[in-house]
């Protein structure tokens, strides 16, 4: 069977690059990305963006690229020429217009973090966005531009996301690992509370959205929530660690650092489960066959 064009960004991040490694025998990849060695595309350029989507035969666009380094984008609050605002809203608002000019759909990836982090339960896809810091004010932005277009469009926000295999940009299990490894895990928070997203299975989920042909807005993480603490817990068990984790506060952390941070991003999945045809991984599972 010839396989299918698709046009992605960010496809060797460390999300991207999971998809693109599991779904490589379906789907013919075009990566618009900076280390494109034959013609390197930066997405911040829309005349650049225009001519890549014009030229290709892809029906969907899976747009992955992204300033995702949260602190960093701190840095930048408020800054319209910064790079964070340039790469997740300048770009998402190229990729949307040149979405629109040759008919493709666009499959967008966003964050927990477009949320306060208020909310005592798992959000819901019908929950109101009010980011409290750079980089999820620029993600609810470019989820604006998307919302607001003409074009058929899939958001599919997640969370703390994490893979079964090593990846240069470590995530948030292997940073664990790395920690007590050294010895030097730091005392883990128990108020606060994340949806992991096991990145093996988000993958399927994009496969499925292109199946399926799916739109609007999704939570596609475990649909789980777990604390800093309980994670690390998990973990520490499930490879016989035995290290002394250190119960951590994010209150008291606050009390000391003016950074924003979010009490709590878990998602509620419920939506995005009546479209699958396959089971995610519970955490455990998805635990149970990572490779460290
Ligand atoms: N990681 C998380 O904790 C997390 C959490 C929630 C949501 N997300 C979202 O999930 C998506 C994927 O995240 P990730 O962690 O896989 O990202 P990542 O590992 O940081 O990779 C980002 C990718 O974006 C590309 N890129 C950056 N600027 C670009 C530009 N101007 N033009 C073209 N490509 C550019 C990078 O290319 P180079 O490799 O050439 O630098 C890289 O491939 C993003 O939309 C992110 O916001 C991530």
């Amino acid at each position: 069977m010839s396989k299918i064009p698709l046009i992605g960004t960010g496809l060797n991040g460390l999300v991207g690059s999971k998809f693109v490694t599991d779904f490589s025998n379906r789907y013919d990849f075009d990566n618009l990305d900076l280390r494109n060695s034959i013609r390197p595309i930066d997405i911040t350029d829309e005349k650049q963006v225009l001519a890549a989507l014009s030229r290709s035969k892809a029906k969907f666009v899976v747009h992955m690229a992204a300033f995702t380094d949260v602190t960093a984008a701190w840095q930048q609050t408020n800054d319209q020429n910064g790079l964070c605002y340039l790469v997740n809203v300048r770009g998402t608002q190229n990729l949307v217009k040149a979405c629109d000019k040759t008919g493709k759909h666009l499959i967008h990836l966003s964050t927990a973090y477009v949320f306060d982090g208020l909310k005592k339960e798992m959000y819901l896809e019908t929950d109101p966005t009010n980011p409290i810091e750079w980089y999820g004010k620029t993600k609810a932005l470019a989820e604006e531009v998307i919302i607001s277009s003409n074009i058929n469009w899939t958001i599919l926000r997640i969370d703390q996301p994490f893979r079964n295999d090593p990846f240069p940009k470590i995530d948030t299990l292997h940073r664990i690992i790395e920690g007590i490894r050294g010895g030097q895990l730091y005392p883990q928070f128990s108020d606060h509370f994340f949806g992991p997203t096991y990145i093996n299975d988000l993958a399927k989920i994009i496969d499925l959205v292109i199946r399926q042909k799916i739109t609007g807005l999704y939570h596609a993480t475990s649909g789980e929530s777990w604390s800093d603490f309980t994670f690390a817990q998990l973990i520490n068990e499930h490879f016989g660690f035995n290290f002394d984790l250190k119960e951590g506060s994010l209150a008291k952390y606050l009390a000391t650092n003016n950074r924003p941070y979010q009490k709590n991003t878990a998602l509620n999945t419920d939506q995005i489960k009546k479209h699958l045809d396959f089971k995610l991984k519970t955490v455990k599972q998805a635990i149970a066959e990572t490779i460290i």
